[in-house]
């Protein structure tokens, strides 16, 4: 049943697709949006948005079994797919904003993980496990101080730690100067699947090796949340179960006396959507054809290849992953976890998972 859900949907966005993107493209071109928007100072919430389109493709995990979806879609229809992306997150942020759940400004001090190149005139909001790594390569590369325009010359460890110095951070501009670069220049976002992510970053912090985290997190996690641990006991912090791990991200203390660190901080808390005017929200689930349109358009595809993601990534096995974490979380916290991060889910137009269907209803959403 699973394979024809499929393929009905693959068939049908892509009839979509070519009808609504022939239609629609000549609209708009590429980056530039409509001047009531793009002219308007972007550190203040927005009142306008755009246009609703009249019909919708919708990219969701499940929807791309190996890409296949994907490899079917043409260049025209992503462009559209980025279009319907931007005018969702209006559309959420506008509500949002009427909700009063916004504040008005954002002070460019918050606008830490905003990376600044000046040359191409273009704005990174980089997020920890959306291709983080390899997006901070580029940026090393066109600083033109890398001696270098292979990304993986560039060694992961040196992106994040010696090689940083290198890079610019909107936060380090005055409150003016980052407004005017906001107005002006090219501003990119990539987001993933939030509770795949927070499952990414759990593996890569607790389960692979990371010394930092086992010690700054990992212990105070383990006293906490494992039964039977007593204080005379010596704690590594290095086996933090996930159900732990969600125990910690879950409880009421974590997000009002710590707050999140980034790895599992919200998309909104890290790139501010409802305040950045970003031009281009790319996704995880295409990043391939997302990236590709990024180094097209800033014309550095001939100077940088982007590491393709690697070959053995499938939705389907990321799917299965999913499951086998998620299913060991008893219901009320996989509720609290949903609350905690269905605005990421709203603001970037994610479905409500599939992986969460079979052990919460939807009834036990709210
Ligand atoms: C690039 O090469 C120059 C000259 O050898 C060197 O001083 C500089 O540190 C190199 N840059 C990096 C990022 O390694
Ligand atoms: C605390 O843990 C240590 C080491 O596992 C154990 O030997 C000791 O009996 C425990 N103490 C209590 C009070 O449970
Ligand atoms: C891809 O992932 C697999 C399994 O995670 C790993 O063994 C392999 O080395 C990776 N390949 C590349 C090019 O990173």
């Amino acid at each position: 049943p699973m394979r024809v859900r499929m393929r009905k949907v693959t068939l049908g966005n892509l009839v979509l697709a070519v009808v609504v993107s022939l239609a629609i493209l000549s609209l708009y071109s590429m980056w530039s949006l409509p001047p009531s928007i793009s002219n308007r100072s972007k550190l203040v919430a927005r009142k306008d948005f755009l246009q609703k389109p009249k019909k919708t493709i919708k990219l969701s995990p499940e929807d791309q079994p190996m890409g296949s979806l994907l490899k079917q879609l043409g260049e025209r229809d992503f462009d559209y797919i980025r279009k319907e992306r931007l005018y969702n997150l209006r559309r959420k942020c506008e509500k949002a904003e009427e909700a009063k759940l916004i504040k008005k400004e954002v002070p460019a001090k918050k606008l830490g993980h905003i990376i600044v190149n000046d040359q191409y005139k273009v704005l990174f909001c980089y997020i920890p496990k959306v291709a983080c790594t390899n997006m901070k390569r580029v940026f090393l590369i066109l600083t033109g101080q890398m001696n270098t325009t292979n990304p993986l010359a560039l060694k992961s460890k040196d992106v994040h730690m010696s090689l940083d110095k290198y890079l610019t951070y909107l936060d380090s501009y005055s409150d003016e100067e980052a407004a005017e670069k906001l107005r002006t220049y090219k501003k990119l976002i990539f987001v993933r699947e939030p509770l795949e992510r927070l499952l990414s970053a759990y593996r890569n912090k607790f389960i692979e090796k990371s010394a930092y985290f086992h010690k700054r997190f990992g212990r105070r996690i383990v006293r906490k949340f494992r039964d039977g641990v007593n204080k005379s006991q010596e704690i590594q912090g290095n086996d933090v179960t996930f159900l732990e791990f969600v125990h910690y991200i879950t409880d009421e203390n974590t997000m009002e006396n710590e707050g999140f660190n980034e790895h599992w901080a919200h998309y909104s808390a890290l790139c501010h959507p409802c305040h950045v005017q970003y031009d281009l929200i790319g996704k995880y689930e295409s990043i391939d054809e997302d990236v590709n349109f990024v180094l097209k358009d800033l014309k550095i595809d001939e100077l940088i290849k982007f590491p393709k993601r690697n070959a053995t990534y499938r939705r389907t096995k990321t799917g299965d992953q999913l499951e086998s974490f998620y299913k060991t979380i008893p219901k009320d916290l996989l509720g609290k976890l949903w609350k905690i991060y269905r605005s990421d889910y709203n603001l970037f137009d994610y479905p409500y998972p599939q992986f969460l269907e079979k052990f919460l209803a939807p009834e036990d959403e709210v």
